[in-house]
């Protein structure tokens, strides 16, 4: 039995001697998609867990099953507020005890190295400090409310091409310092109740293996070193392994209930291959974290019910409220000419509001954040809401930037056999006879989880009616195996037999598509399509098929398009045009390639800017995009992914109701050849992280090149006179606290700042460090604290910026500890890693930190 590490465990420890191997290695290993398995003798309940880092998505896998939907967590770091993070954490753990969540599969620290990753949008920074005092706050606040957070991917997962597969070449320095330090903050900071490890895998020198079997970083680093007694939750469908990641310091294989653990574990441990010892820690971790969550009772009894038990209501204007509020104080005022921002309402006749954005706005990233909205509020409807009644509005899209049409429905689709509307679905078993089926009445036809084990094949039937005259697109999705006709003849077929894989690299919302064109005459079209699908077992993802049906009919080019939006700017008294990405952009399960806006967006920008000076641009996007017109748009604001309330946000910022007080939480480049790792995708199964330490606005920094907008930039509707900064007049830590284990203690500074401007206005102090460059490769600059303040119009404010000792910190790799180096150290202040404003020197010598100014 495993010695008792903290004080509560004796009792947890007790309950468990009682169990026999199998049982305990049965509660390993998940019992659903979602589920953890109960054991009645231990009083363990049946976990839940679920996703995730942009709301509360729930375990139904049902579109009808809504939730909140907040912005993405890059919109919320760009607030650089941690009050607020940590009420966004709150509300989503009341989301979780709604929908019967235990654990919430978020926050997600893993850093925004290059701008083309996938998941861009769902990590905070490219700063491993500012990531870390976000998710923190986000990790307290769902705490608080007794909802477990599960930090991930545990780590160096910042790249998503070939993710199951790759690994992260990076030396210890740099894992320790950039990519170890927002896991290593947190978990001092706020003590996550479980972890995520990564489904890529890390080479640091000392150990090359997949994330689920580093005993160097899961059992030496993460839970021996810095003491974290939770759980290890495998990412869904990682563990590739049975003995290698049991000994690692893997603790529960999701999702269930097959994986490699099972009897292959309990033989394992009969074998003498895995002491028992391990399993029980194992089970030990789960209980604790069952403990921690309100989901242990008393041994032998019913284990207590979910605390959905008291369901929280549905969520309301409370929690749209603070959802608004995230939204537009994460908006990133980035350029205000003349003060054009924000608009007077009086003195508006008519705005055109022109973009692809701007009539199909993307609320959020794709992949296993989503989450179905509750309710959504367009960029059109916020506006139209916000503006007097008399205020003219136009909505014009100024082309297409997709390269998928929207889902055929309604009148194009019909069941062959009865004529009603709709796609028919045949279900087949293995020997070709019928066992069931049904219609749907859209062309979005994706379903996992949703066939019976005897159901092999889903054969879709319909006939299109194509009635306007022109060239019709149809588009066809599809994966795996499938063999699709038009009109009895083959045009397309695939034959990839891949399983899970289907699910990890989003081909199942994101299938390739087939392009088809039909042109129709004078006379209306009727063609028949037939889609024959091949059911994909993905293991614990269970059993899906994906095919996507759409359809554009003839219509006006984005060249004609984009004109008349242009004419309707010229008219207008203002032109707000909405630019961004979209879902097939930003998403979970691949990288970008480039970071070009889609479609024909910059033209369109251009042609509205010519046709009225008067245009403020809004940039609907989570990861950078180049904006090659940036620095000739008179306004210019980053609203992210800004989830549900995005309208009433947008709003609320144009019209001066709230000021967009967010910060860039990492840097614009303003041409591609700039990027300092432009590539996220592995080279002979290798991300070499060869930047080291440099990252993101650190590598500007070395560069010294200029970005479009550097990290920390924002304005607002304020201006604001840096007057002084001071440290306290005696050095309040001496070297020995600059080395304490957990970077605790550091240094407080003091920041004097005076609102010039005509309104109150909110500020983000931003203190850089900038170490001694004394032959160790440091960053010119790295970010060591940051505060917000409030102050009125013509107010003077205090900001107290706490810089952690960590800061000062390398990684020493031969005494495998902290180290503070001495020498001199300047702290610079300012509003953004460009625009520095005060500085202060804090020589570090051998005994103490001393301030000089
Ligand atoms: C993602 C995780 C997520 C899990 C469960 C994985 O594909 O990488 O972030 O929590 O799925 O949906």
């Amino acid at each position: 039995m495993i010695p008792a590490a903290l004080p509560d465990d004796a009792e947890l420890i007790s309950r468990i001697r009682g169990l026999d191997l199998e049982s305990k290695v049965r509660l390993l290993t998940g019992a659903s998609l979602w589920r953890l398995p109960a054991e009645p003798r231990l009083g363990l309940a049946a976990l839940t867990m679920s996703d995730g880092p942009q709301g509360v998505r729930g375990t139904l896998d049902d579109p009808a099953d809504t939730g909140l939907l907040a912005p993405a967590p890059s919109a919320v770091a760009a607030a650089w507020d941690t009050g607020l993070a940590e009420r966004l954490g709150e509300a989503f753990a009341t989301e979780a005890r709604r929908k019967g969540v235990d654990v919430v599969l978020a926050p997600a620290v893993n850093l925004q190295r290059t701008p083309v990753a996938g998941r861009h949008f769902e990590y905070f920074s490219e700063d491993p400090l500012l990531t870390a005092a976000v998710a923190a706050a986000v990790v307290r606040g769902l705490q608080r409310r007794g909802v477990g957070a599960c930090l991930k991917h545990f780590v160096a997962n910042d790249s998503e091409t070939d993710r199951t597969r790759y690994r992260a070449r990076l030396d210890e320095r740099t894992l320790r310092e950039v990519y170890l330090a927002p896991f290593e903050q947190v978990l001092a900071e706020a003590a996550p109740w479980s972890v995520m490890a990564a489904y890529s895998g890390v080479d640091d020198g000392a150990q090359s293996a997949p994330m689920t079997e580093h005993t160097r970083l899961l059992r030496e680093v993460l839970k021996q070193e810095w003491g974290f007694a939770g759980p290890v939750v495998s990412d869904w469908s990682a563990t590739g392994s049975t003995v290698a990641s049991a000994l690692a310091g893997l603790d529960l294989v999701m999702p269930g209930p097959h994986g490699p653990w099972g009897e292959t574990l309990v033989a394992a441990v009969r074998a003498g291959e895995v002491p028992e010892q391990l399993v029980d820690d194992k089970v030990l971790r789960l209980l604790r974290l069952a403990r921690d969550t309100g989901r242990l009772g008393t041994p032998g009894h019913n284990p207590p019910p979910s605390a959905a038990s008291a369901v929280p209501a549905a969520p309301g204007p409370e929690e749209f409220g603070l959802l608004r509020e995230v939204a537009a104080r994460g908006t990133v005022l980035l350029r205000n000419q003349q003060d054009l921002l924000p608009l007077v309402p009086e003195r508006l006749g008519s705005v055109a509001l022109i973009g692809p954005n701007a009539v199909d706005p993307y609320l959020q990233g794709g992949g296993s954040a989503f989450v179905p909205a509750i309710r959504t509020v367009s960029f059109a409807e916020g506006l139209r809401a916000a503006l007097p009644e008399q205020v003219h509005l136009s909505v014009h899209r100024g082309g297409d930037s997709r390269l998928g049409a929207p889902f055929g429905s309604g009148d194009l689709l019909a069941d062959p056999d009865t004529g009603a509307p709709g796609v028919r679905a045949d279900f087949f078993d293995a020997d070709g006879t019928l066992i069931g089926g049904e219609v749907r009445r859209d062309g979005d036809w994706s379903a996992y989880g949703a066939f019976t084990l005897a159901t092999r094949r889903v054969v879709l039937r319909m006939v299109l009616t194509l009635t306007e005259p022109g060239t019709h697109r149809l588009q066809v999705g599809c994966v795996g195996r499938f063999r699709v006709t038009l009109d009895g003849e083959e045009i397309w077929s695939g034959d990839d037999d891949r399983g899970v894989e289907l699910v990890l690299d989003s081909s199942f919302h994101h299938p390739p598509l087939k392009d088809i064109e039909l042109y129709v005459g004078d006379e209306p079209r009727r063609v028949a399509l037939v889609v024959d699908l091949t059911v994909v077992e993905s293991g614990g993802y269970n059993r899906f098929v994906t095919a996507q049906l759409r359809h554009a009919p003839p219509g006006p080019t984005s060249y004609e398009e984009i004109a008349e939006a242009a004419a309707a700017a010229a008219a207008a008294d203002v032109a707000v045009v909405v630019v961004g990405t979209n879902e097939e952009v930003e998403s979970e399960g691949w990288d970008r390639t480039g970071i070009d806006l889609p479609g024909h967006q910059n033209d369109l920008v251009r042609k509205v800017l010519a046709a009225n000076p008067r245009t403020i641009v809004v940039v609907n996007a989570g990861a950078p995009v180049l904006l090659p017109w940036a620095h000739e748009v008179p306004a210019l604001l980053w609203a992210w992914l800004p989830g549900q309330e995005a309208g009433h946000a947008l709003a609320d910022v144009l019209l001066g109701r709230a000021e967009p007080s967010g910060r860039l939480p990492w840097t614009l480049p303003s041409r591609p050849e700039d990027v300092p790792v432009p590539d996220a995708r592995p080279h002979d199964g290798i991300v070499d992280y060869a930047e080291g330490v440099h990252v993101g606005h650190r590598a500007w920094d070395r560069a010294g090149l200029v970005p479009a907008f550097p990290f920390g930039h924002g304005l607002g509707w304020t201006h604001w006179s840096y007057e002084s900064v001071a440290l306290p007049p005696e050095p309040p830590v001496s070297a020995a606290s600059l080395t304490s284990p957990a970077g605790g203690d550091g240094l407080k500074l003091t920041v004097e700042l005076t609102n010039t401007g005509p309104r109150p206005g909110r500020e983000v102090v931003q203190v850089y460090l900038e170490p001694p460059q004394d032959g160790v490769d440091r960053p010119v600059r790295l970010l060591a604290g940051f505060a917000t303040v409030l102050a009125e119009a013509g107010a003077r404010v205090s900001a107290e910026v706490h810089v952690p000792a960590r800061s000062f910190q390398i990684w020493d790799t031969e005494t495998q500890s902290w180290h503070t180096p001495p020498g001199r150290y300047r702290l610079h202040i300012g509003r953004s890693s460009r625009d520095l404003r005060l500085a202060v020197d804090a020589p570090v010598g051998p005994h103490r930190v001393g301030t000089r100014c």
